[in-house]
């Protein structure tokens, strides 16, 4: 089927949705066509638990903090006019959201948001909906977008390759200057066939990557999917080395896939990081103790395991008030006690986990990728605004900024984009049916425990090359397998993994330094600027 849209979204959580919403409301006459791999409601956004940061109690707090605490998280690496714009534009996108009928919680007997702080953050500023603020972002997004006649959300569609100038014969390699994006490919789940959808402009919202390691707080859908097709187009992706690892995932023995998050708004409310003897260690790590920036927290946790032995450490929060912990987390609390852990009585033990790629689809302020025709926003994209640390918080602020900037962007010049009629069908000439699924689920599961072993919270050089060597091997079989098997998602999710592992894997080869997220034992220090701009 060959389906024409005026605006093609590739994601339904809340950079994808924020942009539809806007774009359907300005152009009434326009269609605004969806895609979403699952169901719309299932997104890394639906998961998120501490909530938005946003300067809110212009008594306390001012924007230039906010700023402060990025760029500190930021290690070095933020661009400080994008973090400017994204702390300074920030809480009118979320009043736009309130206004939207997204609930954050209050104040006992009063009208102020109750605002928590987390790991990194010099005031309180975190607006939040008990420890369920995703749901409730990704509930009042989609319960907006109906109201549009003029957006359509596909369901079960995988976008599978970016089309552009490649797809009608032409050479495009990565400094072909003028790559344009004419829609996409994308395999309709449902009956199996894989149809041409094309756009005058697509915007790329598919979120993040968690599921290329062993243990992530990443729902399943995040398999890097728009970061691995951009990069496949020859489109410019940057700074993937920078992974962040959340320190406090729930540790369960028997393993859960993804790993239940516990969140960083429980240390804001006075949770402590303990041994399981009961002693505190962060203070050997960092002054600001639990609340330090999460690569500082991570890596802390991940050294203390090691030095003991362990497979956990453990979060006390036996002392706190009990009514409090659980009106602020519901859902954290009845977890712990399904697994047997009274949050009251017990220490909860906590593992890090894979959690957000602060890399991704270069763009510029307005979101443009170096394709022309083709944005992105959210997860997938590197604006600037985290550098080698993302700030607890700042994702879902960065995704509604840049949804509203793509749109101010794209306003006047959609009148001036046409369909690029020439682009051919996808051709599945000489493929079948896989006669043995496990060739694609095994090769999963290997990708995964190489960059958990090779490519995690600590690296080194013999690490690395060791990763690289297994991932080429991976790669190999799977492009032959690609070559001669009908496209399922599956394989496609191990293709775009293979492709985002190796992307993570280069980079942090290529950064000679410890930075941010990425820490190696052969080069543990910093490179001074002038050093680290001549490689
Ligand atoms: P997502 O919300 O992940 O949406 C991606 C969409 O793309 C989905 O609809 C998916 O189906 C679709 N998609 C992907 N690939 C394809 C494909 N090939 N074809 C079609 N569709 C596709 N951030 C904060 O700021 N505060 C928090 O408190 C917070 N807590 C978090 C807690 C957890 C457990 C997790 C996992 C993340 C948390 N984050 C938090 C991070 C934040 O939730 C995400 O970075 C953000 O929601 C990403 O939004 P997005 O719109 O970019 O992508
Ligand atoms: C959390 O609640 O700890 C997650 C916050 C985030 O990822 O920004």
């Amino acid at each position: 089927m060959r389906i024409q849209t005026d605006f093609l979204v590739l994601g339904s959580g809340i950079a994808g949705l924020t942009f539809a919403i806007k774009a359907a409301r300005a152009h009434t006459n326009r269609k605004i066509l969806v895609l979403t791999k699952t169901v719309e409601g299932e997104s890394n956004t639906r998961y998120a638990q501490g909530g938005v940061a946003a300067v809110w109690d212009h008594e306390k707090d001012t924007f230039g903090k906010h700023v402060e605490d990025t760029l500190d998280a930021g290690d070095g690496l933020c661009r400080r006019d994008i973090v400017e714009i994204v702390v300074e534009e920030g809480p009118e996108r979320v009043q736009e959201l309130i206004d939207w009928g997204a609930r954050f919680d209050k104040e006992k007997n009063s009208d102020n948001y109750d605002l928590a702080r987390e790991g990194g953050h010099s005031e309180h500023r975190i607006l939040h909906y008990k420890d369920l603020t995703g749901w409730e972002m990704q509930r009042s997004l989609m319960e907006e977008a109906k109201r549009y006649p003029n957006i359509e959300v596909l369901e079960h569609y995988f976008a599978l390759d970016i089309i552009t100038q490649h797809h009608l014969g032409r050479m495009v390699i990565r400094v072909t200057p003028d790559i344009e994006c004419y829609g996409c490919y994308a395999l309709n789940k449902q009956n199996g066939e894989i149809d041409t959808l094309l756009s005058r402009v697509t915007v790329v919202c598919t979120g993040g990557t968690g599921q290329v390691y062993k243990s992530t707080t990443n729902p399943v859908i995040a398999t890097g999917d728009g970061i691995a097709m951009t990069y496949r187009a020859k489109g410019r992706v940057e700074n993937m080395e920078f992974v962040q690892f959340h320190p406090t995932s729930l540790y369960n023995p028997a393993g859960e896939n993804p790993s239940f998050l516990v969140s960083e708004a429980v240390r804001g409310f006075g949770g402590i990081l303990k041994t399981a003897e009961g002693g505190e260690f962060m203070h050997h790590y960092d002054e600001r103790l639990s609340l330090a920036p999460r690569d500082i927290v991570a890596r802390a946790i991940d050294s203390e395991m090691k030095k003991r032995g362990t497979d956990c450490m453990y979060l006390d929060c036996r002392h706190l008030d009990k009514e409090g912990f659980m009106a602020h987390f519901p859902t954290i609390y009845e977890k712990c006690l399904g697994l047997g852990i009274d949050p009251m009585k017990d220490m909860i033990p906590v593992v890090p986990a894979c959690h957000y790629m602060c890399g991704g689809i270069l763009v510029d302020e307005h979101g443009r990728s170096s394709i022309h025709r083709m944005y992105a926003a959210g997860e997938c994209s590197s604006t600037g605004l985290h550098g080698a640390n993302r700030l607890a918080s700042n994702s879902l602020l960065e995704a509604m900024v840049f949804a509203h900037r793509i749109f101010l962007d794209t306003q006047d010049k959609i009148d001036h984009w046409s369909f690029q009629e020439n682009v051919p069908d996808w051709n599945a000439e000489g493929t079948t049916d896989p006669k043995e699924m496990v060739l694609i689920t095994q090769s999963i599961k290997e990708l995964k425990e190489i960059m958990s072993y090779y490519v995690g919270i600590v690296r080194s050089n013999v690490r690395l090359k060791r990763a690289l060597d297994r991932l080429y091997l991976l790669f190999q079989e799977t492009e032959e397998l690609y070559k001669t098997t009908t496209i399922s998602p599956q394989l496609m999710e191990l293709r775009n993994l293979i492709t985002i592992a190796y992307l993570i894997t280069r980079s942090a080869t290529h950064r000679r330094e410890s930075r941010g997220l990425h820490y190696t034992t052969d080069y543990p220090g910093k490179l001074a600027f002038e050093e680290f701009s001549v490689l």
